[in-house]
């Protein structure tokens, strides 16, 4: 029987990409550079599954070919904004995802980033590489403690549980949760969280804020001016979901005036650009989207590509289909 035709559009890692070539015919990209609308288009006449990630950007424009090929987008990843669902399901193609698998160290991540701006870590260290350390004082670069601090998670999925689990249990912080739909009381119990009801009514009560959120044009600047105003002056915002939740704008003036004291980012509204306002702040954390990426992670979620294309290829519905 011959193989399902199938595009890896970056590099994965080794252990995957064997596994993938054992069962699919497949084409990868050596380059590991994004792909073009043109190669998009090509490939969609081309093979019977894409299997994109966060930065293949694929539009409306790319379902409009009337020869097309492609019946599924197995994406690699869990955020699945950078795909025009709508359109795809218009083509009747199905689209699938890769949830469950990075909630953990996406969750780890966060609260990286908590820990690194309220202790200052990425200001001390520039320090110490620039050779500007000129030893302990009682006044040295203080922070501020995150243990038995109030959290606030914007979005109550996996990975906001993830986080809730270490930041209650881990440094006895209260949390605090706002989320579009109610959750069931013995989740927010296991948690020690309380729903709330807006995000007027959490932000002013948090010192930190961590977004969980899905993005896309729905959620698009959540967090503006005017949130960033209601947040209390010593809090820090946190972002691993997705940059256009943010105005980035905005919170590189929210930074700059210390209107509130610090962030930690790890995603961007046009990523790999960042925000040169943000870029000059000093309390302001940045990462490089490193959200799921551990070895474990990462394979895992190939292997939940995989899994999701042999259930797609034979026949049955793929557990992480969204469309
Ligand atoms: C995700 O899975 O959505 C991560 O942000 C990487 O794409």
């Amino acid at each position: 029987m011959t193989q399902p035709r199938v595009l890896v559009t970056r590099r994965w890692p080794e252990a995957v990409e064997a596994a993938i070539a054992d069962r699919f015919d497949a084409i990868f990209n050596e380059s590991d550079r994004p792909l073009s609308n043109d190669d998009f288009k090509l490939a969609f006449k081309e093979v019977d599954a894409i299997l994109p990630t966060v930065t293949d950007h694929i539009g409306a424009s790319l379902f409009e070919a009337a020869d097309t090929r492609t019946r599924i987008l197995a994406n690699y990843g869990v955020g699945f904004n950078h795909i025009d669902v709508d359109a795809a399901k218009g083509r009747g193609m199905v689209v699938t995802n890769t949830p469950d698998v990075l909630s953990e160290c996406t969750a780890d991540l966060a609260m990286t980033l908590m820990l690194m701006a309220a202790r200052r870590v990425s200001e001390g260290e520039r320090e110490v590489r620039d050779g500007e350390w000129s030893g302990w004082r009682p006044t040295h670069l203080l922070g501020t403690k995150i243990s038995g601090k109030t959290l606030g998670l914007v979005g109550f999925g996996r990975i906001g549980r993830e986080v809730a689990r270490r930041a209650h249990h881990g440094f006895g912080m209260t949390v605090k949760v706002f989320n579009r739909s109610p959750v069931d009381p013995a989740v927010l119990r296991a948690f020690g969280a309380e729903q709330v009801a807006s995000l007027e009514e959490l932000l002013p009560q948090c010192d930190f804020v961590s977004l969980h959120c899905q993005g896309g044009a729905d959620n698009r600047h959540l967090i503006d001016a005017r949130r960033l105003n209601q947040m209390k002056p010593t809090a820090y915002l946190i972002n691993t979901a997705r940059g256009e939740v943010v105005d980035e704008k905005a919170l590189a003036q929210a930074l700059w005036f210390e209107t509130i004291a610090g962030a930690g980012l790890d995603v961007y509204d046009g990523e790999p650009s960042v925000h040169p306002d943000l870029r000059a702040c000093d309390n302001a954390v940045l990462l490089p989207h490193l959200g799921s990426a551990t070895f474990e992670t990462r394979e895992a979620m190939g292997f939940r590509v995989i899994e999701n294309l042999q259930d797609f290829f034979a026949g049955r519905t793929p557990r992480d289909r969204v469309i």
